[in-house]
């Protein structure tokens, strides 16, 4: 007797029926760069339907995602001014700390995350302190726990540490908890690779390294063990859901991770996959469902939470 799979294929409704894998827009994260000035919405060059926006539009942005079900941001922030040390990334009234304020005041149900890292605020770039031309690990750990209690202060839900120094999540747990933030929760970046397909967000948060390259925090990709090993760490350390980034070269690791562990697993389709994916698509080399098809994989692999460019795109194309 020969098997018959299509027999499952046959109707929309019985592949309806039989569809192993859900997504919706509840399960993803939807990035935003906050800039400065007033009435900013300015396209992105480097990733086409992405906007640079100040802080007084988030209000209506965050309104519209909500009525699409997306009720969750991260948020990255390009200061007015850059300094040696960072300083924009902890200042009480900086950018992303105002921005939270905004949209907390003006939709409080948003889940707002903030991205903890220094490379936007640092004139070099680096993601934390350069020490004698080095980025000194233990030095950047105070910063990173600073910034992020600005951020519990400002009104954030969630902070994601994303620089790599050894230790910061306990850094920041401890910071949190002694400053009566115990109930803000930690999105570690845990498994982060040094990565190319970060290209175009580097271009958009203006947060290249002036100087040198990430590989000496940043995970090499040639590396899947030491991926498990960085999260156990972070579990250890007291993160409440750990990241692999980027996601499509890492599927394989989304897997593990969502084997392994007893947490949310989150997977950030990065700015370098978005980008790739809209201009073949404004090119007619592909039709647009293929967005469906990536995030799909994405959750295929086992990720609960992913952080993604194709929000709007995702709820105009999903038929759930
Ligand atoms: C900050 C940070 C980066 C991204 C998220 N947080 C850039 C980097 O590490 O260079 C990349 C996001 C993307 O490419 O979409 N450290």
């Amino acid at each position: 007797m020969i098997q018959r799979p299509r027999r499952l294929r046959r109707t929309p409704a019985i592949r309806e029926l039989c569809a192993e894998t859900d997504l919706t827009p509840r399960h993803l994260v939807q990035p935003l760069f906050v800039v400065e000035g007033k009435g900013v919405r300015n396209e992105i060059p480097s990733m086409p339907g992405c906007y640079h926006l100040s802080v007084d539009q988030l209000g209506k942005e965050v309104g519209e995602l909500a009525t699409l079900g997306l009720r969750s941001v991260i948020l990255f922030g390009l200061p007015g001014n850059k300094d040696e040390v960072g300083s924009g990334a902890y200042d009480p009234d900086g950018i992303i700390q105002r921005a939270v304020k905004e949209i907390k005041d003006r939709r409080p149900a948003t889940v707002v995350i903030t991205d903890v890292c220094l490379c936007e605020y640092t004139s070099h770039g680096h993601c934390g302190l350069l020490v004698g031309g080095q980025v000194d690990n233990d030095a950047s750990l105070e910063l990173l726990a600073r910034t992020a209690r600005s951020h519990a202060q400002a009104g954030a839900d969630l902070v994601a540490p994303s620089d790599m120094m050894d230790g910061r999540v306990a850094a920041i747990r401890d910071e949190l908890d002694a400053s009566g933030f115990s109930e803000v929760a930690i999105m570690a970046y845990s498994a982060k690779y040094a990565s190319a397909f970060y290209g175009p967000f580097r271009d958009a948060a203006r947060s290249a390294p002036q100087s040198g390259d990430r590989r000496g925090y940043q995970m090499d990709f040639r590396n899947g063990r030491e991926a498990l090993k960085e999260i156990a760490l972070d579990l250890d350390e007291g993160a409440d859901i750990v990241m692999v980034k980027p996601a499509l070269c890492y599927l394989d690791l989304v897997r593990q991770v969502r084997d392994l562990v007893d947490v949310p697993v989150a997977a950030y389709n990065v700015s370098g996959e978005y980008t790739m994916v809209v201009k073949a698509i404004r090119e007619g080399l592909v039709d647009e469902r293929i967005i469906l098809e990536v995030l799909f994989s994405i959750r295929r692999a086992g990720a609960d939470i992913i952080l993604t460019y194709f929000g709007r795109d995702f709820a105009r194309l999903y038929e759930g």
